[in-house]
């Protein structure tokens, strides 16, 4: 099942054939248990349009995309290896797919158009089963013009809950999201837009958390919170200031790491990331405190207050272990790993368009070039490895042999921040700028900072053809694309 048959798979031959392709997939790579062992856990989504209430009141209510009505979408609640069955109905009025964002999943059911599925077209529906291998903090969004259909609220939480979770008193989630809207609470429909997709993409003018935006949020005084926070904004980097609470992430992108407090107490969250914080709620009672967000100098702005009810849960710090246990990832062996390049260019730098112009490596930076016409018309600004995509299907940029270990080093050679993120598999983030990083982070969705260089690690345990994009989501339709192959096993390369 390499790329050549995906796209043909329809959804009647996936549900004839499901637990054969699941357990096919799984073969030599991540098995928990045998594809017959379990009932599925069933839910069904609704890609629609509907009337929601973002805004406070006396504004009106706000036209959304979303799924079953409500942004964000229902949360999906299982636990680690249960089967999901998730049927999605498309009541909009285009194409759409869902995405599994960060699910390790067989390559059928990763839901990128053309390339793993065909479009659910309207009118239609397509069913995606597949095992939750990994505990953790998830989501799920359209791959179809998703600058649009998640810009304007199609998205949800999917949270794997491990066997044994770390103990806390409240388990709970906050979908981050930031919206353009105009002045009488309506959705901006300048999606796309020529500056949004050169620059820093679509950054709007209001931050919702979970569908609203928030006033104040009760907490109790010795109170521990495990706080699951998923950037599902377009563009917007979340750098979160925890002011007198000190967070200890525990988990980064779903996936655990050694419980540390976030580097100069700023935790930040590139679109589509998600970190899992512990927070003891250390402050006193009938206080309130104000948790802010810096990250944009000169646009600092009130997230969202703190405010302590007039009664204590405890009087002293809980000493629970947070230590989450690790998922069944593969160990990538670094002296063995066979090593590749990744360059990132395009987009504005100094005023003008940055253009590729060749180098068959494409690591030879381009010259400074070319029109806002030129470029309006090919609408192609980003270019990985000196290739812009348009659409889901390409010649793969890299292809990765089977059960080997792979370290890639990818360099932004632009002027921006850009969320990379690779579809299938979870990889180690091992150095930035040439320093080996303090907890090799597993993570789906890496934030580089501009010219920043970043090596990763894994595994090619996953086989199928993979999107490997910058998450901001206007860099991705730009351009900002690729495909990485990971072969099947025993296939020659
Ligand atoms: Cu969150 Cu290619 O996706
Ligand atoms: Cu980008």
């Amino acid at each position: 099942m390499n790329s050549k048959t995906t796209p043909d798979i329809t959804r009647r031959f996936f549900l004839k054939s499901s637990a054969a392709v699941l357990a096919g997939a799984f073969t030599g790579s991540f098995v928990l248990h045998k594809a017959s062992a379990l009932a599925f856990k069933e839910f069904h989504l609704r890609a629609g349009k509907s009337p929601i209430n973002l805004v406070p009141e006396p504004n009106g209510t706000t036209n959304a995309w979303c799924f079953n009505g409500v942004v964000p979408g229902p949360e999906i609640r299982v636990r680690q290896g249960d089967r999901l069955r998730i049927t999605v109905d498309n009541a909009l009025d285009e194409d759409t797919t869902v995405h599994w964002h960060g699910m390790r999943v067989p390559n059928a059911m990763d839901g990128v158009p053309h390339l793993t599925q065909p479009p659910i077209a309207p009118g239609k529906t397509f069913t995606y089963e597949f095992d939750a291998v990994d505990a953790g903090t998830f989501w799920y969004h359209p791959h179809q013009r998703s600058f649009e259909q998640v810009g304007r609220g199609l998205y949800g939480p999917l949270i794997v809950e491990e066997p044994a979770p770390i103990r806390v008193d409240r388990d709970l989630t906050w979908v981050l999201d930031d919206w353009r809207l105009t002045k009488d609470g309506q959705i901006s429909d300048d999606f796309g837009n020529l500056h949004d997709m050169s620059h820093n993409g679509r950054i709007g003018n209001t931050v919702t958390i979970n569908g609203h935006v928030p006033e104040t949020f009760m907490v109790q005084r010795g109170e521990r919170i495990r706080l699951r926070l998923i950037n599902a904004a377009n563009a917007r980097i979340f750098g979160i200031d925890f002011g007198a609470h000190r967070p200890v992430i525990v988990a980064i992108d779903g996936q655990p790491v050694a419980p540390h407090n976030p580097e100069n107490d700023l935790l930040v969250l590139g679109p589509a990331m998600r970190i899992d914080v512990v927070i003891d709620m250390v402050g006193d009672v009938n206080q309130r405190y104000t948790l802010t967000d810096p990250f944009y100098r000169g646009l600092k702005y009130r997230l969202v207050d703190l405010v302590y009810t007039d009664t204590p849960m405890r009087d002293r710090i809980p000493d629970w272990d947070m230590q989450l246990s690790a998922n069944p990832l593969t160990e990538p062996d670094l002296d063995e790993a066979e090593r590749h390049e990744v360059t990132f260019n395009g987009g504005m730098m100094g005023g003008v368009v940055m253009q590729e112009m060749g180098g068959s490596m494409g690591h030879e930076l381009m010259g400074a070039m070319g029109s806002m016409r030129g470029m309006m018309h090919s609408g192609k600004i980003w270019f990985i490895n000196g290739v812009a995509a348009e659409g889901h299907i390409m010649d793969p940029m890299l292809t990765l042999r089977h059960g080997r270990s792979h370290v890639v080093s990818m360099a932004n050679a632009t002027a921006w921040h850009h969320p990379i993120h690779f579809h299938g598999h979870s990889f180690r983030v091992i150095s930035r700028n040439g320093n080996p990083t303090a907890h090799k982070e597993w993570q789906d969705t890496v934030l580089m900072a501009p010219k920043e260089r970043v090596e990763i690690a894994f595994v090619a345990d996953n086989p199928g053809d993979w999107m490997f994009h910058c998450h901001i989501l206007e860099h991705q339709a730009a351009g900002m694309m690729g495909v990485i192959r990971a072969t099947q096993p025993g296939e020659r390369t």
